[in-house]
């Protein structure tokens, strides 16, 4: 049911590997057995979703380029992985290099109906992605009530008015709230407890997040997985702390401290 212990590998193996290429999710999924990939979706000028955390393509691909306004063939032509061995030579390897921007179909032809947890990034920016995203889903099985109930296909946004467009579309979608440090804290338990309805998880900063605010979660309804919990030490104490799981660049790290409590 992923409820505990719950290992979410963000951008893949992004630690090790480019993020949000199949060498990352490769590590990830095969390799370090991280319960799920985790993604974070755009949209491109001609309607395609593609994998990407940011809007433009400037850090990962090194030229500009917004991708609202480019097309997928344009995005095609990017390599994202020479970046990578650029600015990390400990960690390079030849084959990242040439490494293209994946679309959600090539990610789930590649991967099949294993767990993912998938990011409306800017929402706002894209009108009618999550009617697309879902008719994606929806066409590759990804949305079957085992696989709702099994919270094996989730959605997570910043944006709880994205949340809101992905609840009407599936009414059975299980959701995570993603929230920047502080937010989380000072909403009032009866908003909370609204959200709660349709929303199974929160994804607070690990920045401001200790045991009371988990506690309060807990106390809500809500499931509690931070994100990106990348360090030993602030795995140690967050797992002490009672999250249920989180999202990290590093899902061997995770897993090794899960196993040890
Ligand atoms: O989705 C969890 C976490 O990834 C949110 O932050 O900016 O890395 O997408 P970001
Ligand atoms: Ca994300």
């Amino acid at each position: 049911m992923l409820t505990k212990n719950v290992v979410i590998a963000h951008r893949g193996a992004s630690g090790y590997a480019p993020e949000h290429t199949f060498s990352s999710y490769d590590m990830s999924h095969f390799d370090m057995k991280a319960d799920y990939i985790e993604l974070d979706v755009q949209m491109t000028l001609d309607g395609e979703i593609i994998i990407m955390h940011d809007e433009t393509v400037e850090r990962t691909a090194g030229l500009p380029g917004i991708i609202k306004e480019m097309t997928l063939e344009q995005i095609k032509q990017l390599d994202v992985g020479s970046w990578y061995n650029e600015k990390f030579p400990e960690l390079q390897q030849d084959f990242y290099a040439g490494q293209t921007i994946p679309t959600l179909e090539e990610v789930i032809s590649r991967y099949g109906a294993v767990n993912y947890y998938i990011e409306t990034k800017a929402p706002e920016v894209y009108p009618g992605m999550e009617e697309r995203l879902v008719e994606i889903l929806d066409r590759h099985q990804l949305l079957t009530p085992e696989r709702l109930t099994g919270n094996q296909t989730v959605i997570q946004s910043f944006s709880l008015e994205s949340l809101i467009k992905v609840h009407n579309l599936v009414p059975g979608m299980p959701l995570l709230l993603l929230t920047k440090k502080e937010v989380l804290r000072n909403m009032t338990d009866d908003d909370l407890k609204q959200i709660n309805h349709f929303v199974y998880a929160v994804g607070p900063s690990i920045k401001d997040l200790d045991q009371p605010l988990i506690e309060r979660m807990h106390g809500i309804g809500f499931l509690v997985f931070p994100y990106t919990l990348n360090q030993p030490d602030d795995m140690t104490r967050l797992i002490d702390a009672g999250i249920d799981g989180a999202f990290t660049n590093y899902a061997d790290r995770l897993r090794t401290a899960f196993n040890a409590e």
